[in-house]
């Protein structure tokens, strides 16, 4: 059976709308299914998103150490938790309880160029400051501190003489697009393989 993904966004959706591509091409083969999203804004646009793919969109209180996102959990039989723009610090009861199985990604290579306050273009700024020729991606899970816990996969993207935050932001975020599914779907795969005692 497929693990059940929940992507959890505050802003745009760009990735979740990638990963919703990707399980629209890839239904036969995939190893996960994304069986809710959820913010913590009602704004986001990524909740439009989710609504134009027919999937669940819902809203939660980001302010109740966790108590709303478990039960949507619980109600949405939730394997794996995607963070795919997701801005705020995942309370510690939802980390206990699905620890090792929640993932985000980061337009940097960590452990650089991340921690509190460290996203979106500000990331990018503190990339062409330090005068590194190379950026990237990273996908790592998510523990209880910001951009901290293992890395599962990077890629690098390398810095242009010629770039502005905006213009390394938009090839960064392309490889996001890219990288994102294909690094949720292997998790889905070794989730469900470990839910069913392989190791
Ligand atoms: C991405 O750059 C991602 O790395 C970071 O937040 C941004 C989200 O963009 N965590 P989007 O909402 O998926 O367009």
């Amino acid at each position: 059976m497929a693990a059940r993904i929940a992507v959890l966004a505050s802003g745009g959706g760009t990735n979740l709308q990638a990963l919703i591509d990707f399980y629209a091409g890839e239904r036969v083969t995939a190893a996960g299914t994304i069986a809710l999203v959820a913010s913590d804004r009602a704004g986001a646009y990524a909740l439009e998103r989710a609504r134009a793919a027919a999937l669940p969109a819902e809203v939660f209180d980001p302010s109740d150490d966790g108590r709303g996102l478990l039960t949507l959990f619980e109600r949405y039989s939730i394997d794996i938790v995607v963070l795919a723009g997701y801005l705020r610090r995942i309370p510690t009861s939802v980390v206990s309880a699905y620890r090792d199985r929640i993932i985000n990604i980061h337009p940097g290579l960590l452990p650089e160029f991340g921690g509190p306050g460290m996203y979106g273009e500000r990331v990018h700024k503190a990339v062409l400051e330090s005068g590194t020729k190379v950026s990237g991606v990273t996908v790592h899970i998510v523990d209880e501190e910001y951009d901290h816990g293992s890395v599962i996969a990077q890629w690098r993207v390398g810095v242009r003489e010629d770039d502005t935050a905006v213009s390394l932001a938009a090839r960064v975020l392309s490889a996001e697009h890219t990288i994102y599914p294909r690094v949720v779907d292997m998790v889905a795969a070794l989730s469900d393989l470990q839910s069913r005692g392989e190791f």
